[in-house]
């Protein structure tokens, strides 16, 4: 549907990109929404023309800060028009054992990627269920379906990423706005790059396909759950793992 408006969170990232990348060429105006800590917008924005995908609007700030998304989301729709598809991508790991774990690590990740849906989503919801037609995707990880060692704050905040989707799916599922999951095992990004070496090849191996997921078959997810073919599918999670996780 060429008019529809999508912003991603996190869009600059390796999966935020490949999200973004699936919306632009489904038609959509998508909104990249960024951390201005993290800002490569310049950079981002070239390697994206030089790909072929152009007129993005780009709007800042903190998914962590209410106040930050309610100013973000404002700043979007004035640019691009009411926000019809909300992907909340963005996220970021602290990854300790539980021992050695400190109280700003556990609250970081809680807040940014469990209290950020509210944070966002209170930003859109209400005016897509008024509109009758929405889409919110969440991106979890197989690790808050399974848990994962090192990662009690991330896998925390992830199923209850889970537990958000399902909740809100209910309450919105007579209004057109379907609410769903996406659970990625390990895929080919910075946040998993970053693992140490050793560590990771011993998930890799432990992985039945043996590899990490390309972004893009993230991407392709999501282009499904937003499209107007998926609306009968709401509170789902779709777990892709390379066989990872059975849930
Ligand atoms: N289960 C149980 N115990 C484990 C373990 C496991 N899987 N892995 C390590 N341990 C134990 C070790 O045996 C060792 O025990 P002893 O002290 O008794 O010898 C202890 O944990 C090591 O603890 P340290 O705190 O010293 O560990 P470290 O500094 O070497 O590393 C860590 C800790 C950073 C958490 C590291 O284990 C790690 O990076 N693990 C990977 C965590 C992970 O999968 N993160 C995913 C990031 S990507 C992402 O999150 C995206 C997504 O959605 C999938």
């Amino acid at each position: 549907m060429a008019n529809r408006v999508a912003l991603v969170t996190g869009a600059m990232g390796g999966l935020g990109t490949a999200i973004c990348q699936a919306f632009v060429q489904d038609g959509y105006k998508v909104v990249a929404a960024y951390h201005p800590q993290y800002d490569n917008k310049e950079e981002w924005l070239k390697e994206m023309a030089d790909a072929g995908f152009k007129d993005f609007v780009c709007v800042a700030g903190d998914i962590a800060d209410f106040a930050s998304c309610q100013a973000m989301v404002a700043e979007a729709e004035a640019a691009a028009g009411p926000i019809d598809i909300l992907v909340n991508n963005a996220g970021i790991t602290r990854d300790k054992m539980f021992a050695k774990m400190e109280k700003d690590q556990w609250d970081a990740v809680i807040t940014t990627n469990l209290t950020s849906l509210f944070n966002m989503t209170k930003q859109v919801s209400a005016k897509m269920a008024e509109r009758g037609w929405g889409r919110i995707i969440n991106i979890s990880s197989v690790n808050g379906v399974k848990g994962q060692a090192g990662q009690t704050n991330y896998s925390a905040a992830k199923a209850g990423v889970i537990g958000f989707t399902k909740a809100l799916a209910q309450e919105l599922a007579t209004k057109g706005v379907t609410v769903n999951a996406i659970a990625p095992g390990y895929v080919a990004t910075k946040m998993v790059t970053a693992i140490r070496e050793d560590i990771l090849k011993a998930i890799v191996d432990g992985i039945p396909m043996k590899r990490l997921a390309k972004p893009e078959e993230l991407g392709a997810a999501c282009s499904y759950l937003a499209s107007d073919l998926a609306g009968y599918m709401t509170g789902a999670t779709f777990n892709i793992n390379g066989g990872l996780h059975f849930s």
